[in-house]
């Protein structure tokens, strides 16, 4: 019996052991803030990849949103798109109030109905998005209403074989929006924090990165000739995290 029971003793230690050494291993992982992920693993034989970007586009249908949607449902088919990028404000005017809300279908899901178009679309928030409740797009109960819209985090990485995408999110870099009243700033504020993490973060997950093309997505463009102009805090912030990279998608307005 004793003997037993040693061995039962000795067999519990272990676990708690084992546990303990797994929760060790494991604590490096959980606490590092790092960027989370999404794996999308091309499926041309050739390990080539099609996509679209779009951005600014939420508006029920209107202001010809519904003939873009078209002309992207035949241009989709044609490339056979592996998935689609869109560069935020992507529901007008101020996101959407929650998961439930009926804008949502009608501004995305009734309108990007082409076959072509039925892919994962990974996006980042602008600052429309960002004027009402900013964390309603990326709650993932947005997926049970339609599957393919994918924002699993405010800034994240799509991993594509030959590519990564870094999706940014640039509204917090903007300082006059934090005057506004309207911004969520919820899991963001305070400003500098969040905008050092986050720069920490992109910097060594663009180190780390081994595919070929190093793809950074942002709502605010850095340098622009139209109305906005160039945008300082992001020359000043980003721009430097960038510099050593080739390819930068942003929204262009
Ligand atoms: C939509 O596009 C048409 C041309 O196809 C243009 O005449 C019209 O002004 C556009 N509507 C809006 C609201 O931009
Ligand atoms: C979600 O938002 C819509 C639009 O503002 C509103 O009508 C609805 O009551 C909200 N639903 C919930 C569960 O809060
Ligand atoms: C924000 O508001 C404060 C006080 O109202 C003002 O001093 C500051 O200049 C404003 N900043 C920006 C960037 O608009
Ligand atoms: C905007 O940025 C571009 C690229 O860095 C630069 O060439 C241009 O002079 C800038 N424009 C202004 C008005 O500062």
């Amino acid at each position: 019996m004793a003997p037993a029971h040693d061995r039962l003793r000795r067999l519990v230690l272990l676990l708690v052991v084992a546990t303990a050494a797994a929760a060790l291993l494991l604590a490096p992982t959980t606490a590092d803030a790092a960027l989370p992920r999404v794996q999308h693993t091309p499926t041309k034989a050739d390990g080539s990849l099609a996509i679209l970007v779009v951005g600014d586009w939420g508006r029920r249908g209107q202001f010809n949103q519904t003939l873009v949607a078209q002309q992207m449902g035949v241009v989709g088919q044609k490339l056979d798109i592996d998935f689609v990028i869109s560069t935020g404000d992507n529901i007008y005017d101020d996101g959407i109030a929650n998961t439930s809300d009926p804008l949502f279908k009608e501004s995305f899901s009734n309108i990007y109905t082409a076959n072509s178009l039925q892919k994962p679309w990974y996006l980042v928030l602008g600052n429309h998005d960002y004027t009402g409740n900013a964390l309603a797009q990326l709650d993932p109960a947005i997926r049970k209403v339609d599957s393919r819209y994918t924002a699993i985090a405010k800034s994240f990485i799509v991993n594509s074989g030959i590519a990564d995408f870094f999706l940014v999110d640039t509204t917090p870099f903007i300082v006059h929006y934090w005057n506004n009243t309207k911004f969520d700033w919820r899991g963001v504020a305070p400003r500098d924090t969040y905008i050092a993490n986050l720069l920490k973060d992109l910097k060594c997950a663009l180190t780390a990165s081994k595919a070929p093309w190093k793809i950074v997505v942002g709502h605010h463009p850095i340098s622009s000739a139209c109305g906005h102009g160039n945008n300082t805090e992001l020359e000043e912030l980003l721009l430097p995290v960038l510099r050593v990279y080739i390819c930068m998608l942003f929204d262009l307005t």
